[in-house]
């Protein structure tokens, strides 16, 4: 690695950490990339910085030990095999939830309707889009700045041969939402708003990046789930999948919402540090 640029990476790593940045090291390389316009590992053969961008990488640097998160400095967040546009306005997508599109696999096969609900940046709806055989994908968004990060992640994804996503604007409580696809689709998948406002005072300053409506879900972090339940039931064919990111405390309190409604073969999934993190069930 070029003197100049190992120099500004230790001097970067150095203020992450003493800001508390867990990934430093790995934070500070990415801001270098981004800011010489190359990939992470084309740092070790980059020619050094330019005029104006060591200023600019120590102004990233700056920002991101004050708090903002990584993706907002670099305009970009990885989820699986998709490099998604995001900034405020739009939930940063976290790599837990690419556990979700995994465990929904063996129903994403020819012929399936998808639908996504509450999708955010796209994440969910874009992944099954590029990745398997699936014949529809509806991405259904409230937020209207977070419908503008959609469309445009749609596009870029759509022009680059990935099946077109449909983006829709909807509110899962909406009890006229997708009507003429009632009893069709064959996965739906969510990760909802799931945490209680009862925390909010105690979250680290970092979420206050994510927009309030894609954190909070009222007092217990579980109000939107009953919706979400209805709907699934009313849109999935039977023998079709349901499939829920959740709050790791809320693991009882879904399968149990679930149950209650009558859905069958009720099962929690663990992510990758074994916490209960999601919940599918299948339509009967
Ligand atoms: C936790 S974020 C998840 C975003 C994306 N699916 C992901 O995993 O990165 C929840 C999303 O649900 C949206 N949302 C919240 N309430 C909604 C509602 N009633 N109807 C539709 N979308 C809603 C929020 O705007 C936000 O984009």
């Amino acid at each position: 690695m070029q003197p100049a640029v190992r120099a500004e990476l230790a001097a970067a790593t150095a203020e992450l950490a003493a800001a508390g940045v867990a990934s430093a090291r790995v934070d500070a390389e990415l801001l270098l990339a981004h800011v010489l316009g190359c990939s992470r590992s084309r740092l070790l053969i980059s020619d050094g910085l330019g005029p104006g961008e060591a200023g600019r990488f120590r102004q990233l640097v700056s920002r991101r030990a004050a708090g903002t998160p990584l993706q907002h400095l670099t305009g970009v967040a990885p989820f699986r095999h998709l490099e998604l546009a995001v900034g405020p306005g739009v939930f940063i997508p976290r790599p837990e939830t690419e556990l979700l599109v995994e465990l929904a696999a063996p129903w994403l096969t020819p012929g399936a309707t998808v639908v996504d609900l509450g999708a955010g940046s796209g994440a969910i709806a874009l992944s099954v889009a590029q990745e398997f055989p699936v014949t529809r994908v509806i991405a259904v968004e409230r937020s209207e700045q977070a419908l503008e990060w959609l469309r445009r992640n749609a596009e870029v994804r759509q022009a680059a041969g990935d099946l077109a996503v449909e983006v829709l604007a909807g509110d899962i409580t909406d009890p006229g939402l997708l009507t003429e696809l009632t009893g069709s689709v064959a996965v739906v998948l969510a990760n909802p708003p799931y945490v209680p406002e009862s925390i909010r005072a105690g979250l680290p300053a970092e979420l206050a990046h994510d927009p309030a409506e894609a954190l909070f879900a009222g007092t217990d972090g579980l109000a939107l789930m009953p919706a979400l339940a209805g709907l699934a039931a009313r849109l999935l064919r039977p023998g079709g999948l349901l499939g829920i990111e959740h709050d790791e405390t809320h693991a009882q309190a879904v399968s149990g919402l679930l149950t209650d409604a009558g859905w069958t073969n009720v099962a929690g999934r663990p992510d990758l540090t074994g916490r209960p993190r999601f919940t599918i069930a299948v339509r009967a």
